[in-house]
């Protein structure tokens, strides 16, 4: 049983778009869940698309995540929570205190990666209740073909937070999958590039 938190400080880091993944992902070795909990419900928009009834299931638990939380562990092998782009967010801090993962995508830019200091601060406050809560930063949107610039290197080592080795690249395939109601892992050939670095991450990651 796996609980994971897609969190963030931000809209468009790609929380969603690693919620439907990673989750799509793990669904294929146990019955896996994706509690929307942003007011937005991208999530939920997405699994309404699909006409895959074998799809990862998404429940709406934007009003009350703790318990759609208590529920969940009942039915489901894994969770995976979609936050709001708000570390102050209450449903933020549920998920906080309730998973085992923190995910945290940022684009690779410095002051992405700055935007993130309060997610620390979070993440160390949620660990009162939480201590074994791990927290790790995912690199989404990478640009093909450039290395992370000096920059950027220089404010990753000033994180305190980890940073996952595998990064999401940008893709159209993670665009046009969302599209479509369906994960990368659903494209074939099209979504193969990409479904190697969910699945490159989801093991990474869940590494105990
Ligand atoms: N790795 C990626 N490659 C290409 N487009 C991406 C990638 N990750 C996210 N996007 C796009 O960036 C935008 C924001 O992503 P989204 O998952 O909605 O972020 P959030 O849920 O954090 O607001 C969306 O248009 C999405 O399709
Ligand atoms: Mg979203």
């Amino acid at each position: 049983m796996a609980i994971i938190a897609l969190v963030g400080n931000k809209g468009g880091a790609g929380k969603t778009t690693l919620c439907v993944n990673l989750a799509s992902a793990l669904n294929e070795t146990a019955p896996t869940v994706i509690l929307d909990a942003d007011p937005q419900r991208s999530s939920l928009q997405w699994r309404e698309l699909s006409d895959n009834a074998d799809a990862v299931s998404v429940l709406d638990a934007v009003d009350d995540l703790p318990s759609a939380i208590l529920t969940a562990r009942r039915t489901y092998g894994h969770l995976v929570i979609d936050c709001p782009p708000s570390v102050h967010a209450e449903q933020t801090a549920h998920a906080l205190e309730r998973a085992e993962l923190a995910l945290i995508p940022v684009q690779p830019s410095p002051l992405d990666l700055w935007a993130t200091v309060h997610i620390e601060g979070r993440v160390a406050a949620a660990r009162g209740r939480n201590p074994d809560l791990r927290a790790v930063l995912v690199i989404n949107q990478m640009e093909p073909r450039t290395n992370l610039s000096r920059l950027m290197r220089e404010a990753l080592s000033e994180m305190s937070l980890p940073v996952a080795d595998t990064a999401i690249r940008r893709r159209m395939t993670f665009r046009s999958a969302v599209l479509e109601g369906r994960s990368v892992l659903d494209l074939g050939s099209r979504g193969r590039a990409a479904a190697v670095e969910i699945r490159a991450l989801i093991k990474e990651v869940l590494k105990r």
